[in-house]
This record gives C-alpha cells, structure tokens and sequence, in this order.
C-alpha cells in the first residue's frame, strides 16, 4: 500500500500544462514522424521546471547499482618486522610475533575504475563497515582535469629519464574521460558524483578540486547533485610557479568547491585561525578580532602590521615541484599543506576520509599523519603503487616517532571485475552463474584468439588456437592457471606431437615459472607462459592491433640459514616487456634526435646524429635496474583470503516480496588464496635510489611453510614467487 501512495505522489503534477490546440497538434505531429520537440516544451511539459540546469547529450540520472567483491592483494601491517615502540600500539598490533593489526578498521587502497568502486562500497557489504566507522566525513576529489597527464609516467633510469605509456585500460578510462570532449568529462563525474553523494555522511563534506577548464561545469553539477543550498565555499588557490604568456594574465589558480551533503556538517572553527601582516591602519588595531602581535620586521614605519585574523577562501599556497621535500615525481601531485588544511577544517581524529583519484596519495598521507581513517581509489596501476610506497614511509616516521598508525590492505575487484566485463552477473545462483559463465567463456575465447591473432582450433582438449607454428591455449577467466592445467596442455602436445605451446592467462599459480618450463623443455615441448592483459575488454584497442602479451616475469632467491633462522637473498628478474620497437623508432626518427623504448625487456635510447648516424645504447645494465620495490611474506598461507558474499535468500521461503524490506545478507566466503602479509620490504624513493637485495634473518619455527617474495619493477607490475622452506633446515 506503502509503495502505491509513494507512486502516486511522484507522478502527480503540481502545476496543470495549459498549451494551446496549435501546440498540442505540433507535439502530435513531431512524435508522429519521430522527430525531436522544439526546445521551448522542456519548460512547458516538464513538471519539474529547472530554470537554469547543465545538460549534455545522453545525460541520465540512472546510477550503476554493481556490486563486485573486493579482493585484498596485499596487506600492511607493520612495515618492517621489528618491535613497535609505544604502548598504545602494542593494543592495536600483535607486538610479539607477525606485527599484525589485531583489532578495528584497517585502510584500504582500492586499485580500479571508481565507477565500479564507488558503486560496490555503496551497496555492498563494506558499507556496514564504513557506516560502523561513523560513516564517511569528508570527500576530497582531485579528478583528471589535465588532459592526459595522469596516465603516462616518468621513469628514470641512471641519468636518462624514460616516458612509460599509458597501458590500453588506461588509456580507454582517457578516452572514456576526454574522447568526447567536455560531454564525456561531464557524464563521467556526473554519475561518480552521485555515488559519492549517496556514500557521504549526513554531517559530510565534499572537496572536488578543478582548474579553470572544468570549474564552471562541476559548478553547476554540484548544485544540482548536493543542492545549491549545500555550497559553502569557492576555494581560489593561488600559487606561484609554471609558465607565463605574454598576450594574457597567467592563469595561476585552481579552485575548490566545498559542498556539505545536509546543513548539519562539521566545521572546525580553531583551523580559520591564521595570521596575516596586513598595511597597517590605525583603527585597525582596535577592531574586534584582529590582535596585535610582535612582528620584529614590521613596525610602523615600514607600514605593515602582523595580525591574526580570520581564514578566507583564498589561499596563496605553493605548488609541489620538482625541488619541494614533499615532491615523489606524480605529474598532477598537490601540496600536502592544501590536503591538511581541508582535512583538519571538515574532520576530526578517528573520522572515515576518502579520495577516490588518489594519484600520488596526497589526501591518505596526510590523513594518516592526522590519525583519520582513511579509503583511497585509483585506476592507474602506478598511481596504486606509489602510494603503496608513500604509505609506508608515512608508517615508517610515524613508528619512528613513537607515534599511532595503521594497517592497510590493498584490494582490487579482480576477477570479479573480469567477470563482470564479459558480463556474469555475480548474484546468480551458482549453477545458473556456471551456465552464463560457460556461455560467455565461449566468447571470450574467440575474443582473446582475436587479440592475439591467433586462428581457432576444433577437437582438441585443451587447444583453443593456433598461431602460426604455435599452439594456443587459454586460461579461465576467473582463476588462476595451475600446474595441473599446464601439465594437461603439456600431455596433448607430446600425443599430438605438437612441439610449440603457448598459454595465455590472467594469472598463473605462483611458483609455475620457470620450473614449468624446464620440466616441458626437457618433455621437447617449448613452452611460453603470456598474460592476457586486461585491456582484451577494448574492442577498440583489439581493431587496431594494440594488444601486447606480455611474458611471465622471472625471479630467483636464495634462502640463508643462519642458527634456525632465516633470510631471503635477490638474485635474479628478468621481464620482457616490449614498448614500440627498434626498427620502428629508428625509421621514424629525425637527424639529431632521440628516443627511449622498450624491447624485448631491455630499455634502449636510440639517437641519430647530424649525419644520420645511429646509435642504440641499452639503458638497463643489470637485472637490479628493473626492480623498484620488493617484499617478502615469511609465512605465506598463514593469512586466508575471505570475502562477504551475499547470502542466496529464497523469496518463497521468507515470504519477503517487498524489495525495500528484503534485506541483504552476507556470508564470509575463502577464495581459495592467501593474503600476501608484506612484513619486510625494501624499495627505491626519489631520494634514495639503493635497494637492499638481501633481507635481515628471522627466526624460523619448525616445519614446513611457504615465504613469498614478491617484486614490482619499475612499470608498477607486480610478479610474485613462493618458496617453500623446513624450520629444523640448516
Ligand atoms: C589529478 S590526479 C590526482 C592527483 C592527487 N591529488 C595527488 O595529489 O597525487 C587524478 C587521478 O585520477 C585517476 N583516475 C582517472 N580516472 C579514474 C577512474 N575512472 N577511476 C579511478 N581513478 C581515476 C588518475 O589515475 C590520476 O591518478
């Protein structure tokens, strides 16, 4: 009954349409032939009569509603394993063994498209965390404004400096972004907005930062989604570095809206404090609010008077550049004194902040050293690693200085994601998601045979393809390959008396590589192990021949034994990644010009002289060049993936037909994999270029159990091993 009245309110008009019979039968008429309406009837027809309102073409008010279960990739307890100093710590942390977080909310650095995030933190179980936490109190956005800035980084190898380009997914969320100019930028945030908006807590605010080229779009998008009555402020800031021109002012702010969701939020009102040396008016000093206070360089004399006075919202504030301490090399990174003035004005201490562009990791770091709790998004895989990086130097300084901080977990939709985009629908009952999965399957093996330029292949067991003299064999799309599949597509070859195999997949059991390989050589099968990168999902790329398989990365260790304790050695990775090719480059290139690129994993500047001469100079010398960051997991195994799936409730036997009472239920479900616990890790920083190959020893219990070691190279590619070791080993 409840829901009929609510109907029924919705679609009674307020105002009766008068039009005259002229109108009515022009109205008629266009519908009759399926032409659009003259414009003057959106104000005559419409009962919700927005005067003044952004519109764009396919502008919708539908919101995805996709809930996809997050996966933990790593976790980040305490950085390194060493004792914590500090009492308070010792509640929060198991001191004596692993330096696991023992209790509360533990950060999450969340790598994907935010669409998808937002969406599946707003009707997923992980909402009944947040709101636990008291909800999320304060947004800051700084979304992509600079056109193509974000995704291609800078990567320096000894003196020469690299551009690493945008991967194929990343350059499709820059095309879904910018490839129709304004019109896509706006859909894009106008559905990201609302997600954020329904997320935010009652008393929340909202910081969306922008330059003069979307400012005055997100202006009116905001009024729209948060309501003009919840704009609070117009932040200018103004800085002082970057280019001039001579034919107009330089254009040296970006701006800041600040949104509340109701008008109940929370305003500290000690962070307007500030102080000021203003031209010095005698009656100032008399005013209410503005106190004199000692200035050793200003006197009456000189006409200026230091004064403490009242924050306005225009902050002259320097940028971060390439000398700035704070400066970790992001091409879009902000000051970290921008961040902490907006985080101590619209939170407190314990308060959820979230920024769903996190780029270098600005609004976390700070965050972190505020003691707020802290949710982080970002799509580019480099962006997610560097501040990986940043957030560990922060939990670094801040045990250095006996002070609280946190656990944090980084987490992805994987496979999930994977699955939504050939188009599972996750909440299906098991046996019903088999039969769509196996369905979509069929076409997403023709998909990948596609991308790889690979012809189908029938009647065999495990072959989908064949490439030139190369047999094609594709993994599943929701888990990982394992020996057994491998060693099945190993048997066939040698029956069928095939000798070249190769097998494409998203991910590989840990630990296959390069034994796998050895055993198959030794069998006359030449195996190769490719990923299937993500960006298969772009048709676009997949036409134009785009995508690149890359091969499996390659590490080796060597565990030391030192009185029943252990340590881990790097001694070998190797990658073989390919951007552009020589022959490519050297065709194209200029007399006197020069040009970095990627082949074959090796990193090579070719350069061509005056004459025309050219020369090739490989840039990475040794096998340690390629690696930026590496960790080990002591006791992998020890730590089980668990996500909350919803529960499969049937309707019929709860009776519960209306769908505003049905309400969600979850199970904690095992993937079937391990947290990788990153207890020890050492990696190279703008600062510090050295890298520690051999870990310190720690004591080894007896028995058996698996160390993993995991390595990120300097693209931000993650490849792990697993090792297995015995406690009484010596
Ligand atoms: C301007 S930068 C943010 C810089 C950040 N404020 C800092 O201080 O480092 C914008 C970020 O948005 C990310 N991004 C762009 N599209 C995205 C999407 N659809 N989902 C998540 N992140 C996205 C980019 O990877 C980039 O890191």
């Amino acid at each position: 009954m409840a829901k009929k009245k609510e109907v029924n309110v919705k679609y009674e008009t307020k105002t009766k349409i008068v039009l005259s019979d002229n109108e009515i039968r022009d109205i008629t008429n266009c519908l009759r032939k399926g032409i659009p309406l003259p414009e003057k009837y959106r104000f005559l027809l419409f009962d919700d009569k927005r005067e003044v309102e952004l519109v764009w073409n396919g502008k919708s008010e539908d919101v995805t509603n996709v809930v996809l279960p997050f996966q933990i990739i790593e976790q980040i307890d305490e950085p390194r394993i060493e004792k914590i100093s500090g009492e308070k710590q010792a509640t929060l942390f198991d001191v004596d063994t692993r330096g696991r977080q023992l209790q509360g909310w533990t950060n999450k650095l969340i790598w994907g498209d935010n669409k998808l995030i937002l969406s599946s933190l707003k009707n997923g179980p992980l909402r009944e965390e947040i709101e636990k936490q008291g909800g999320i109190k304060l947004i800051y956005i700084d979304p992509p404004f600079d056109v193509g800035a974000d995704f291609s980084m800078k990567i320096n190898i000894g003196d020469e400096e690299f551009t690493k380009q945008p991967n194929v997914l990343e350059e499709l969320a820059y095309r879904d972004t910018w490839g129709k100019g304004a019109d896509s930028f706006i859909a894009m945030m106008y559905e990201r907005l609302m997600l954020m908006r329904d997320l935010l807590a009652e008393d929340g605010s909202i910081y969306v930062h922008c330059d003069w080229r979307v400012k005055s779009y997100l202006r009116l998008l905001l009024d729209e989604i948060f309501g003009k009555e919840n704009f609070r402020n117009e932040i200018i800031w103004h800085y002082f570095m970057g280019g001039k021109s001579k034919r107009f002012f330089a254009q040296k702010h970006d701006t800041i809206f600040f949104y509340s969701k109701s008008d109940s939020w929370f305003f500290s009102e000690e962070s307007l404090e500030t102080e000021r040396i203003l031209p010095y008016v005698p009656s100032l000093k008399s005013e209410k609010g503005i106190e004199e206070i000692p200035c050793p360089n200003c006197n009456l004399g000189t006409g200026v008077w230091k004064s403490k006075v009242k924050m306005d919202d225009v902050w002259d504030m320097s940028g971060v550049f390439n000398m700035s301490k704070e400066w970790i090399d992001y091409p879009t990174q902000k000051p970290e004194a921008l961040i902490k003035r907006i985080i101590e004005a619209c939170s407190k201490k314990g308060d959820l902040i979230c920024d769903f562009f996190c780029g270098s990791g600005t609004t976390l770091s700070i965050a972190e050293k505020l003691g707020r709790k802290w949710i982080g998004a970002d799509l580019g895989k480099f962006a997610i690693h560097t501040t990986r990086k940043r957030m560990i130097n922060v939990q670094r300084q801040l045990k250095n200085e006996g002070k609280d901080f946190r656990a944090f977990e980084i987490l992805n939709l994987g496979k999930y994601e994977r699955q939504h985009y050939i188009g599972v629908n996750p909440n299906l009952r098991d046996e019903e998601k088999q039969k769509q999965l196996a369905k979509k399957e069929e076409e997403f093996v023709k998909l990948i045979l596609h991308a790889y330029r690979a012809e189908k292949v029938e009647g065999f067991k495990t072959f989908s393809g064949k490439k030139l003299n190369r047999m094609v064999v594709i993994g599943p799309v929701d888990l990982p390959v394992g020996r057994l599949f491998v060693e099945e597509a190993i048997q066939e070859a040698i029956e069928k008396k095939i000798t070249k195999l190769d097998v494409l997949a998203f991910e590989f059991e840990m630990g296959l590589f390069p034994h796998i390989q050895e055993e198959a050589k030794a069998r006359g099968v030449d195996l190769a192990l490719k990923y299937i990168p993500k960006d298969v999902f772009d048709k676009r790329a997949v036409e134009k021949n785009q995508i690149v398989f890359n091969d499996v990365s390659y590490i080796e260790v060597k565990p030391l034994y030192k009185d029943n304790s252990i340590a881990i050695e790097l001694t070998d990775f190797s990658v073989f990644y390919n951007q552009d090719s020589i022959k490519n480059v050297e065709e194209n290139l200029k007399d006197g010009g020069d040009k970095i690129l990627v082949e074959n994993g090796n990193i090579i500047k070719v350069s061509k002289d005056k004459e025309g001469i050219i020369r090739r100079e490989i840039l990475t010398k040794k096998w340690t060049d390629w690696i930026d960051y590496w960790a080990v997991d002591f006791d992998f195994e020890s730590k089980k993936e668990i996500i909350k799936m919803e529960k499969q409730k049937d309707i019929k036997q709860t009776g519960k037909l209306d769908l505003e009472e049905y309400k969600k239920e979850y199970e904690e479900v095992w993937t079937g994999d391990y947290i990788f616990e990153n207890e020890w890790q050492s990696f190279r920083t703008k600062k510090n270029r050295e890298l520690e190959l051999k870990t310190p020893f720690k004591k080894l219990d007896s028995g058996k159990r698996k160390i993993a070691i995991k390595v990120v190279d300097i693209f931000g590619n993650d490849t792990m091993k697993i090792i297995e070791v015995k406690g009484d080993n010596k």
